[in-house]
């Protein structure tokens, strides 16, 4: 039995995806190649060789993903407008007819019942940007800051949760320091500059949204993990202060007014690209922060290792997704509380959590995925404990409604409530789905329990 009786009454019960992995239709309408259609062309970048250029053909199929939304009981839909789209080259133009799809989405979208919660860059960074230095270089910010307002125009007056950024975590660390994603970059100081700028751009997108969408509610999607050390050794814990700085503090501080770390910027000894009154822009106030969360990180001193100089150790619990990423539920509670308790956020959203299994169709047609439900539910119940501590989320949103381009692992890879058969692209709710369902079904009759 898992009792979500302490979520809030108007707790939003939600799915997500972005753009890239599950739109297709890379060249229709004008739009034009994002870094992740050049990454994912370029040989041994992506598994398989996979690309984005069909994915789940939502660009097309959106009215039928919508009634998938609406037969789940889906109170809201996190997706991500595809910057190149709507801008799609250097010269700063609005292209309309990218716009058109996503005004499309939203009418459709409220039509059913369901809100729509868009995020306005969800790693998809223009190539022209690219070519132009990309987010190492101050005027990506500011050209997002006109698409930001591109956006609020068009659809300002029905949408009013927006996020600007998704994970600039990945953008910056793994795309630009790890190298695995793209523009596939391993070159630190590129990355801290990136850093900087996703963060500029965000304050600036505030700035622009809050012009352009006047009721508009606005928050950005950190992925965050709890961090331990591997041991009680004094080098370890060392480590783990300084994963946490990379990992969350890095990510958190600045957005929520507390500046750079001053540990991790002795660490990475890179000097930020901010000019004065960059901090205050970047800490702009902000009406709700979104949480991504997947996993803990058990975390041992790299004394020789490259700054922040830790590497991550597996988890001990024996059950692993796909990816292979530790299952652990309370890591989820213990960030909501922390955000809470520590930094004093009053309203969050859980905006990304889910797990990938190697799906397969049944020869009755139908898609078993028991882990993926009890994942799903476990990881609500976290939530219900948080809000029992005074850390209650405002809402929840499965990764992903439906299986998609898991990036540089390709379509491998599946996170969804929904199976896609890619060749046929026929869409199965699976065992998760249903019971997610069931789950909000029967918290909209009262009950507040399920099984
Ligand atoms: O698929 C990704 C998503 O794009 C961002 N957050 C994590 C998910 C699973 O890896």
């Amino acid at each position: 039995m898992t009792d979500l009786s302490a979520l809030p009454a108007d707790f939003l019960f939600g799915a997500a995806t972005a753009a890239y992995q599950i739109e297709g239709a890379v060249d229709a309408d004008g739009r034009a190649p994002s870094i992740w259609d050049t990454f994912s062309h370029t040989p041994g970048r992506v598994a398989g060789g996979d690309t984005g250029d069909t994915a789940c053909d939502h660009y097309r199929r959106w009215p039928e993903d919508v009634a998938l939304m609406g037969s789940l009981g889906l109170d809201a839909y996190r997706f991500s407008i595809a910057w190149p789209r709507v801008v799609p080259l250097a010269d700063g133009r609005v292209n309309q007819a990218g716009l058109d799809f996503y005004d499309r989405l939203v009418d459709g979208l409220l039509a059913a019942g369901i809100e729509p919660f868009p995020t306005l860059y969800h790693w998809d960074l223009p190539q022209a940007q690219q070519d132009r230095g990309g987010w190492p270089v101050r005027s990506t910010a500011e050209r997002f800051a006109e698409y930001a307002a591109a956006v609020g125009e068009r659809l300002g007056d029905r949408v009013t949760h927006w996020a600007t950024l998704n994970e600039p975590l990945c953008s910056a660390w793994i795309g630009h320091l790890e190298g695995t994603m793209a523009p596939g970059l391993t070159d630190l100081t590129a990355a801290v500059r990136a850093s900087c700028h996703l963060h500029l751009a965000h304050g600036l997108a505030v700035r622009a949204l809050r012009a352009t969408a006047p009721g508009a509610r606005i928050g950005i999607v950190n992925n965050l993990s709890p961090i331990e050390p591997a041991t009680d050794a004094p080098a370890d814990l060392a480590a783990a202060v300084r994963a946490d700085g990379h990992v969350n503090r890095w990510w958190l501080d600045p957005v929520l007014g507390r500046g750079y770390p001053a540990d991790m910027r002795a660490e990475y000894g890179v000097d930020l690209p901010l000019r004065d009154g960059d901090l205050e822009l970047i800490a702009a106030p902000l009406d709700w922060l979104g949480l991504n969360y997947y996993f803990r990180q058990i975390v041992a001193d790299d004394p020789h290792g490259p700054a922040p100089r830790f590497r991550q150790l597996p988890g001990p619990n024996p059950r692993h997704t796909a990816m292979p990423w530790e299952v652990h539920a309370p890591g989820l509670e213990e960030l909501l509380v922390r955000l809470a308790h520590d930094y004093g956020v009053r309203r969050i959203f859980v905006t990304e959590n889910g797990s990938a299994y190697p799906d397969t169709v049944a020869p009755d047609g139908a898609v078993h995925d028991p882990e993926r439900a009890d994942y799903l539910q476990e990881h609500l119940a976290a939530c219900a404990r948080a809000a029992a501590r005074g850390a209650a989320p405002a809402g929840y949103f499965a990764w992903s409604l439906l299986d998609n381009f898991e990036w540089a692992y390709g379509y491998d890879k599946r996170f969804g409530l929904v199976h896609v058969d890619y060749p046929t692209q026929r869409r199965t709710v699976k065992t998760s789905g249903r019971r997610y369902a069931e789950l909000i079904a029967t918290r909209r009759t009262g009950a507040g329990r399920s099984g």
